[in-house]
């Protein structure tokens, strides 16, 4: 068991080494601790190529690390439906199947086989993110942002303690980036979700996160702040400036 109660994730001196022993070894992250409280929004900013997308791989369990990740007290090495990634991708779903068969394989996987029950795992996930009757569509017929909706329902349905997000929204379009941020923002209060949440926007970060870290080469931690800002957060609100320039300098450093 770990010490603190409400502690869901730890990330015990992770180390990660591409290509070992290979011309081009390539240590990523170096001795990365770090802990989650349930409920905690984490959102993760760095520079590009310090390690966020290495670090959400190895809680993930698609990669392997040296040193350990618990969930709930327990060593996972290997990826479960306990922890769940939504990609920036917007092809992470399956072309072949509807939003609704996309949302019901990895359930199905779980060994969910009542239909009834399929059904409302479906239809409740996709209210959550504002895409209710449009279980019968393909990939295909939707919009970026519309999928990106699908991955996060998808997430949803399975219920997972720890959403791992690896800049979901970044190649959507300002406006539904908007739209999308309130959407993530409104389920995660309603549904005390668990989430790690990586972006390159201080914004979204500051609107999203109820903790913000900054990473630096290597995967190290230069800021760890929780963001006492009340939601919802806008520019206006008060404190906004402080830490947006804060942040911004520990990016830019
Ligand atoms: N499979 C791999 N094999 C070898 N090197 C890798 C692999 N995946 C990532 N790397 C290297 O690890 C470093 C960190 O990559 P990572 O994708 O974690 O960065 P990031 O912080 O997510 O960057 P970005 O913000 O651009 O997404 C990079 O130097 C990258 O080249
Ligand atoms: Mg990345």
């Amino acid at each position: 068991m770990t010490k603190n109660e409400n502690c869901i994730l730890e990330v015990k001196n992770v180390s990660k080494i591409f290509d070992v022993g290979t011309e081009q070894e390539k240590g990523v992250l170096h001795d990365v601790s770090l802990e989650l409280e349930r409920s905690e929004f984490l959102c993760v900013l760095g520079p590009s190529g310090c390690g966020k997308t290495t670090l959400l791989r190895c809680i993930a369990g698609f990669e392997d690390y040296e040193g350990s990740v618990l969930v709930n007290g327990a060593e996972r090495r290997k990826p479960g439906t306990d922890r769940i990634m939504v990609f920036q991708d917007f092809n992470q779903l399956f072309p072949w199947k509807t939003v609704e068969k996309n949302i019901q394989y990895p359930l199905k996987i779980q060994g969910i086989r009542d239909k009834a029950e399929l059904k409302r795992r479906t239809e409740e996930a996709l209210a959550m993110v504002k895409l209710s009757g449009q279980e019968k569509y393909y990939p295909y017929q939707l919009s970026g942002g519309m999928k990106q909706r699908v991955a996060i329902a998808k997430a949803l349905a399975l219920k997972p303690k720890i959403i791992l997000m690896d800049e979901p929204f970044a190649a959507l379009d300002a406006m539904t980036r908007n739209e999308l941020q309130s959407e993530l923002l409104r389920i995660s209060m309603e549904e005390k979700c668990t989430v790690i949440f990586i972006t390159h926007n201080i914004q979204e970060a500051i609107v999203l996160g109820t903790r913000i870290i900054v990473l630096a080469e290597g995967g190290k931690i230069v800021v760890d702040e929780k963001n006492a800002i009340p939601r919802p957060v806008t520019p206006a609100s008060e404190g906004y400036g402080a830490t947006w320039e804060r942040l911004h300098r520990a990016l830019y450093q």
